[in-house]
């Protein structure tokens, strides 16, 4: 079992939710990444078949395992897909020195509508300065549900982050997010290692929500605009992404309700009144 204190917050759950991504930056020890590096360079890792637990992967000594067997990222881990979830697939990304053309920007595997979701977990571990090109993603993307390549015409879109990041950093990643590899300038090959994650049990409450109920009775705080107060879960859910449309992604705040709702079982939460004015279906006939 994960001690709580590596799992995640409700505040990071919630950005998880509205962004569909959690960066946590140099949380890899140097140590492992230079372990990591040369194991890549001496010939790659070995993977195990899709459905293995991911406890029975990357036995020892493995500095890929090690990394995964942090408690930090235990904790990421678990509060996202629950425990010992499934390994699905890992690759090892080279953007070979001075390559000439970027990734087009794409969505992986969109071929379910489930609630239920995946986690791809990204790890640097070596610098990634920006002409290296590092991983682009498109915080908030994750429900807009694209098959693979249809967007790849499209270079740039307003919001999005490039992974620039220092050795040992780590994105996870909802699988539904819009990413792509960009292109590395550098006379130096560029590594990424991804890997696809399964939950083997229902994603319910698996983060440390000792706060939960503290970070959702806050509608009043919206109202007020409290400069001063935390923002709490409704007011992390209502934060646009800069390529909403004007009227402030309202397709992507209900699907960030919904979402909340299947995670805590809370049937009634709302940011603002956004879903349950959808649910407002009257039966009630009046008298002639
Ligand atoms: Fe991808």
């Amino acid at each position: 079992m994960v001690d709580k204190k590596y799992l995640l917050t409700t505040a990071q759950m919630a950005e998880f939710v509205a962004r569909g991504m959690l960066r946590f930056d140099e949380l890899v020890p140097d140590e492992i990444n230079r372990a990591v590096m040369a194991s890549f360079d001496a010939g790659g890792i070995k993977a195990a078949p899709a459905g293995t637990p991911l406890s029975q992967c990357y036995p020892e000594p493995s500095p890929i395992g090690e990394m995964l067997r942090m408690p930090e990222i235990q904790g990421i881990i678990h509060s996202l897909v629950g425990p010992d979830p499934l390994f699905d697939h890992h690759a090892i990304h080279v953007r070979q020195p001075n390559e000439g053309s970027a990734q087009g920007m794409h969505g992986d595997s969109i071929i379910d509508t489930r609630m239920h979701f995946d986690i791809q977990l990204m790890y640097f571990p070596h610098d990634v300065p920006l002409e290296m090109g590092g991983t682009l993603v498109v915080p908030g993307s994750q429900y807009r549900r694209i098959n693979e390549m249809d967007i790849a015409r499209y270079q740039n879109f307003a919001g999005q982050v490039p992974m620039v990041c220092k050795a040992g950093s780590i994105l996870a990643l909802h699988h539904g997010i819009w990413h792509c590899g960009r292109q590395n300038k550098t006379d130096r090959k560029r590594y990424m290692y991804k890997i696809r994650l399964n939950p083997v049990v229902r994603q319910y409450r698996l983060w440390n929500t000792d706060d939960l109920a503290a970070m959702t009775g806050g509608q009043k705080r919206i109202f007020t605009r409290d400069q001063n107060a935390a923002p709490d879960v409704q007011t992390i859910l209502g934060k646009g992404e800069p390529w909403f449309e004007d009227a402030g992604g309202r397709l992507e705040i209900v699907n960030r309700v919904k979402m909340w709702r299947f995670l805590t079982g809370d049937e009634n939460f709302d940011v603002h009144y956004w879903l349950t004015r959808l649910e407002n279906m009257p039966e009630r006939r009046l008298a002639a």
